[in-house]
């Protein structure tokens, strides 16, 4: 999957976790994060001030063209100058957390009309992004939220988003879990996690493994990105609810018109 802002496009991000951070080795050679070796690394909330400046200068705070007007995030739009810029200025790894993608829309659609599913439950959301459907999961109830990302600015980006909301900031996890052993959570939420296939694999294992160890129950939203609808995890999916897409959403998504939650059950 490729992002395209303003007519340009992000490659499909790093699965490699070092991807991440190669993009932010300056010419110098001295890493762009100063967060690198803080709690953001592990679980936290403290946001850098430069960083929480430079995410405020350059993002919008916006409610609109979604599925879910009740969640306002900042995101990346034509209103932001990096929007019009060429990618390779944006200084940092490619902001997917910047985007509110078709299948995290549906999810956090999902949870926001059906709170049952939530309400005083453990909820991780993994592959956050901007963190939305983790917003959902709190704004419906949920006991405990982890968001989980590999890519450090997304952690930030969603306790800022945390806050947009009027919501305590949830812990946010910026190590890739899939080589772990799996928690228990009664309920795990992937939006538009199924964009390669290795990770698809990867995702595919972990989420079993989830299920058989503790029976948690699995939500995934997606848009019909090929690498899901091809994968073999489809004999395994319930559709839950189909959700037709706002027309800005449609347009930055080339084209997509619906997005579907499915429940997994292996
Ligand atoms: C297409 S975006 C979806 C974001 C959000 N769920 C939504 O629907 O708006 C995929 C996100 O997954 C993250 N990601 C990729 N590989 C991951 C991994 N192994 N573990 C956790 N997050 C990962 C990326 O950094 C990116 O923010």
């Amino acid at each position: 999957m490729a992002l395209s802002l303003g007519g340009r496009t992000f490659a499909p991000f790093p699965v490699n976790h070092s991807g991440v951070f190669l993009k932010a080795v300056r010419s110098n050679g001295l890493p762009l994060f100063p967060w690198r070796h803080s709690p953001w690394r592990r679980t936290g909330n403290v946001l850098d001030p430069e960083m929480k400046a430079f995410l405020e200068e350059n993002t919008e705070v916006t409610n609109r063209g979604s599925l879910t007007p009740e969640i306002r995030l900042r995101l990346l739009t034509p209103r932001c100058k990096f929007w019009w810029q060429r990618a390779d200025l944006w200084p940092y790894s490619d902001p997917y957390w910047a985007v509110y993608w078709p299948g995290g829309q549906a999810v956090s659609r999902y949870l926001l009309d059906n709170p049952d599913v939530v309400r005083g439950r453990s909820v991780l959301d993994l592959g956050s992004g901007c963190g939305a459907t983790a917003i959902a999961a709190k704004m419906g109830g949920a006991s405990k939220i982890l968001a989980n990302d590999i890519d450090p600015i997304a952690g930030m980006a969603i306790t800022l988003n945390c806050e947009l909301n009027q919501l305590n900031p949830f812990p946010v996890l910026t190590k890739n879990i899939l080589d772990l052993e799996q928690d228990k959570w009664d309920l795990v939420v992937l939006g538009d996690m199924f964009y390669d296939e290795d990770l698809a694999d990867s995702l595919h294992q972990w989420l079993k493994n989830c299920f058989w160890a503790h029976r948690t129950r699995v939500l995934i939203g997606d848009p019909g990105r090929p690498q899901f609808s091809g994968h073999s995890i489809q004999h395994q999916l319930h559709k839950v609810v189909e959700y037709s897409l706002p027309e800005p959403t449609r347009k930055e998504n080339n084209g997509l018109t619906t997005s579907t939650v499915w429940d997994f059950r292996p």
